[in-house]
């Protein structure tokens, strides 16, 4: 969850170094600093809070530059966001340098062993440990990447590692386990990130690192070994196939606006290449055998937040269009219920970042068990791809914003594509069936747009309840994770109560909460799909109203049906029940963006979020 960047070459190391964090200080903000090593010796910096903190310290007090340097932007795990645990974290000599992103678990006996050898450590951070036991390794071995193999053998846990060294002015070396770091590619330069993004400004040639590797950074080239030091075998060059312009704003104020607006384009760019002429599907990149796919018996889902929505959506699709039994599951809560998994399941793990060390661990649980698991992921050489068998990218282009939305719908295609695939393979959905889905799902992008057209009154309405203390959102079928989504993307932006139910549930409970004027958001299942679902939601907008409730009701255009009993009505276009959620959830990302900017709240970057959470 933190930002790290880290430099080589003929540019003012400083410079570059915070151009990439101003790009990665999505990944977490709580404080921020740089190393660079200059005129023999290493000059720090850092600072509590924001980017902007450390920039305006280094403009007070300026530091040295040179060829070399890393920085780190801090999302706190281990020791408050203050300026003694802001990274980078020195030794006591002042000689070495180290940036982390993770936590290692084993620190509390190494630090206790660091003193009692007389090292003063003087954060409450874990990472400092290494630091000092990098000094100490250097000292015996006078080679930093290899003092760095000695000490990432001695820790346990997740890391990602920078770290650079005085006496040796011109290499930075990384490591990395459970956590990302890849390396960017330059002319006679070279950058190591916990995120491209940090470096496409100068190259988009990138290598992805392997688990339990080290990297070793010259401005004339790079050097990967595994931590036992044999040379890596396993080094992937890649092409970054988005620019710098792409992670910037495009004009919009947030990057969560923009990635709103980006919604049709990500969908359909998610389609491209994935259906032939014919409108039959083409995933050849699912690299499971058509034969095995047919042994499926179980899909289990694992996945986290708005990403555990999607899979909540995937599994009407999955069952309703394979007939295979298919759970999802929390994947922080998956691994600890001792789930039955055989050669028989396929684990479908759904994540933007592919970071997310809950749905990382679980996908190990998973192929520990026998499982096969596909990965639906947004980013390109990050972890949960790599490690399982098969992946599905989805191609939202990076997402900035907190908040995830272009990201979720195109998950919502993904896993459609996934569910209509398992279908065509196995039998239960003959050609002519896919292909008529399949259209269905290629005019979403244009109903997207259309929604998008629509949403002044959405803002007005959402501006109107800015001093709101709490919001309900209702749903049935596949509008009750729709509901459970809107209710999160309320919380993390408005840090408003708001709590999502399924609508059966109301009288069961919740229904207390109805008292006069509270808003309550009605997502209704199309009255062409279950007629029986819609008469219901009907009743339930009737006495949730019966008690004063203010109704906010999302259905399909032409629904007369529910017009009387709606306060507001937000109209979307009609679609197929189980693509529903494509246009239903926009109206519930433009409410809650425009809620919290009129609340005034950092909407790409909500207070103790972070963009990936890569710790348990
Ligand atoms: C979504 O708005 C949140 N930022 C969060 O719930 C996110 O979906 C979750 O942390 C999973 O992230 P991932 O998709 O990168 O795995």
């Amino acid at each position: 969850m933190c930002g790290i960047v880290g430099y080589v070459g003929g540019q003012c190391a400083l410079d570059v170094v915070l151009a990439g964090l101003r790009r990665l200080e999505y990944r977490g903000y709580d404080s921020a600093g740089v190393a660079v090593l200059a005129d023999g010796g290493l000059a720090a910096a850092r600072k509590a809070g924001k980017l902007a903190n450390l920039e305006k310290e280094l403009a007070d007090r300026p530091i040295p530059s040179g060829p070399t340097g890393i920085g780190h932007t801090r999302w706190a795990t281990h020791g408050g966001p203050t300026d003694a645990n802001a990274h980078p974290h020195l030794d006591n000599a002042g000689r070495v340098a180290v940036v982390h992103n993770g936590i290692i678990e084993n620190f509390a006996e190494l630090r206790e062993e660091l003193a009692g050898r007389g090292h003063r450590l003087t954060s409450e951070t874990d990472t400092e440990v290494v630091a000092h036991l990098l000094a100490e390794s250097f000292s015996s071995c006078g080679d930093l990447a290899e003092a760095m193999r000695q000490v990432c053998r001695r820790l346990e846990g997740a890391f990602t590692l920078v770290a650079v060294h005085a006496d040796d002015p011109d290499v930075v070396v990384g490591a990395r386990r459970n956590s990302p770091l890849v390396v960017g590619v330059g002319d006679g330069e070279n950058f190591l990130a916990s995120d491209v993004a940090a470096f496409i400004a100068h190259t988009r040639e990138a290598i992805e690192l392997g688990q339990d590797q080290v990297v070793e950074l010259r401005r004339e080239g790079v050097v990967v070994t595994g931590f036992d030091g044999a040379p890596a075998d396993d080094v992937r060059r890649y092409h970054v196939d988005w620019d710098a312009s792409a992670a910037e704003k495009g004009g919009y104020d947030y990057f969560m606006l923009k990635e709103i607006a980006e919604q049709p384009k990500a969908v359909a760019d998610t389609l491209l290449g994935r259906i032939d002429a014919g409108g039959a599907l083409l995933l050849d990149e699912v690299r499971i055998p058509a034969a095995e796919l047919r042994e499926v018996d179980k899909v289990v889902i694992v996945a986290c937040g708005t990403a555990y929505h999607a899979g909540l959506i995937a599994k009407y699709a999955i069952e309703h269009w394979t007939r295979i039994p298919c759970e999802t599951e929390l994947a922080s809560e998956f691994r600890y219920r001792d789930p039955i998994l055989d050669h028989r399941t396929l684990v479908i793990a759904i994540s933007q970042s592919g970071e997310t060390m809950d749905t990382l661990m679980a996908l190990r649980h998973a192929r520990e068990q026998g499982a096969r698991v596909l990965a639906i992921c947004n980013t390109n050489g990050s972890t949960i791809p790599r490690e399982s068998d098969a992946v599905l990218y989805t191609h939202a282009g990076p997402e900035v914003a907190v908040a995830s939305t272009k990201a979720f719908l195109t998950q919502l295609v993904a896993c459609y594509l996934v569910a209509l695939y398992l279908g065509q393979v196995r039998g239960t959905k003959w050609g002519d069936e896919v292909r008529s889905v399949v259209h269905d799902l290629a005019r979403i992008a244009r109903e997207v747009e259309e929604v998008l057209e629509t949403m002044e009154p959405v803002r007005e309405l959402a501006r109107s309840l800015a001093d709101q203390n709490t919001v309900l959102f209702l749903g049935r079928h596949v509008g009750y994770p729709v509901a459970l989504e809107g209710a999160l993307k309320l919380k993390e932006l408005a840090y408003m109560h708001a709590e999502g139910f399924a609508a059966g549930e109301l009288k069961h409970g919740p229904i207390a909460l109805i008292e006069k004027d509270v808003p309550v958001v009605v997502v209704v299942p199309s009255p062409r799909g279950r007629s029986v679902l819609h008469d219901k939601i009907v009743s339930n907008i009737q006495e949730i109203r019966a008690r004063g409730a203010r109704t906010i009701v999302i259905a399909e255009r032409g629904d007369e049906a529910v017009r009387p009993y709606a306060d507001h009505l937000v109209e979307i276009p009609v679609t197929p029940v189980l693509l529903q959620p494509l246009v239903a959830t926009v109206p519930l990302q433009v409410f809650a963006c425009e809620l919290a900017t009129a609340r005034g709240n950092e909407v790409d970057q909500p207070r103790n979020l972070a963009k990936s959470v890569t710790v348990e």
